[in-house]
């Protein structure tokens, strides 16, 4: 059976020539070879992150470096802002290395604004470091970081400003040093497209000053040890090569498409899926806060996501349910990593043709 394409947030659709890349011959990574690539890979990481700073790895997917990021940077206590699941779920894993959360629960399918993290602050003066997820896959919501980090720092200079860039790092803007956050993240396996086993990040200075305040880091994800190793060109524990080598390629391949019209095809095709799901269905995240890279589509017509996967699949395409709670009242169409505006026509007339057929006939 052949794949379907993946309409999916994550994984995404893997260029032949990326996936190819994972079997060039294995080199040991304490030796020149692996030096040279670690090097070469950060520059065009460096690129994508709009970052002259540190750009670190980790072979993990991005929950690892959710954890790196509250268990090395945030001493007590860290404010949560959460929007849906994946926001909720980063706070989990604060609670989870033992920090002090202050959740802050805005309605799912709403934006955050800079008013929720400012409350938060003023209610909470000892917090260290803010959460915020760039894009909630579980909703579609798009949330304003550059004006959230921009409240943040001017209301509290120290709190460090931690993002999950997971499903829009590559898709959308982000300007890791224009912005002035402190600590990004992202997954391999999305707007990347890239398979999934790599984690990026990029840590500013004063993040990396305050690691050093906080005890008990752990080991395999603690910033300063994955940082000192960087320095010489190595990764603490042996790394995923083959997965590296798919990203030598691959970010070549973005960076040569152009970062900017990159996020410039994203948000086209956000704009005709959205276009099309108003017409058809309804938009689930609230306007002005959609996402460049999916789709949450509420269900209006109450279709079975199910029925309607499958005849997808026969056609060699796949799109996602709603997420948790949001099964069945929702659905999701991803338009990221290497989909293309004509991938995007024929999913449409797909779906187009099901819903003549079975809705409507
Ligand atoms: C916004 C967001 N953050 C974090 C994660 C978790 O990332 P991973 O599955 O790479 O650990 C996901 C996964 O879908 C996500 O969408």
């Amino acid at each position: 059976m052949s794949a379907p394409m993946l309409f999916i947030p994550g994984p995404t659709w893997v260029p032949e020539e990326v996936a190819r890349a994972q079997a060039r011959p294995m080199i040991g990574h304490r030796g020149p070879e692996f030096t040279a690539l670690f090097e070469g890979l950060i520059p065009r990481l460096q690129a994508v992150f709009r970052t002259r700073g540190r750009v670190l790895l980790v072979t993990a997917s991005g929950t690892g470096l959710w954890e790196a990021g509250v268990r090395s940077l945030v001493r007590r206590k860290v404010i949560c802002l959460i929007n849906g699941a994946f926001g909720e779920r980063w706070a989990h894993v604060a609670q989870a290395n033992g920090k002090e959360v202050v959740p802050v629960q805005v309605e799912w399918g709403r934006g955050l604004r800079p008013e929720h993290a400012l409350e938060a602050l003023a209610a909470h003066p000892d917090a260290e470091a803010i959460t915020v997820v760039h894009n909630e896959t579980s909703t579609g919501v798009m949330n304003p970081v550059a004006e959230i980090a921009a409240a943040v720092r001017d209301a509290s200079p120290d709190v460090l400003i931690l993002v999950d860039a997971v499903s829009s790092l590559g898709g959308a803007p982000l300007e890791t040093d224009a912005w002035g956050l402190d600590f990004v993240l992202t997954s391999s396996q999305k707007c990347l497209a890239l398979p999934p086993g790599l984690a990026f990040c990029a840590v500013s200075d004063r993040a990396l000053a305050k690691a050093h305040e906080v005890p008990h880091r752990g080991y395999y994800f603690d910033l300063l040890t994955l940082a000192r190793y960087a320095e010489r060109g190595e990764t603490p524990a042996t790394p995923a090569i083959s997965l590296l080598y798919a990203a030598d390629v691959q970010l070549a391949r973005i960076l040569e498409e152009g970062l900017e019209v990159r996020w410039e095809r994203h948000r086209r095709m956000a704009e005709r899926v959205q276009a099309w799901a108003a017409e058809r269905f309804g938009l689930f995240a609230e306007a002005g806060f959609r996402s460049w890279t999916l789709t949450c589509v509420a269900n209006t017509r109450g279709i079975d996501v199910g029925v309607l996967n499958a005849f997808l699949r026969s056609r060699g395409k796949v799109i996602s349910s709603g997420y948790g709670p949001l099964k069945g009242k929702t659905f999701r169409i991803a338009h990221m990593g290497e989909i293309q505006p004509h991938h995007v026509e024929e999913l449409l007339a797909d779906i187009e043709e099901w819903l003549r057929r079975e809705v409507s006939g």
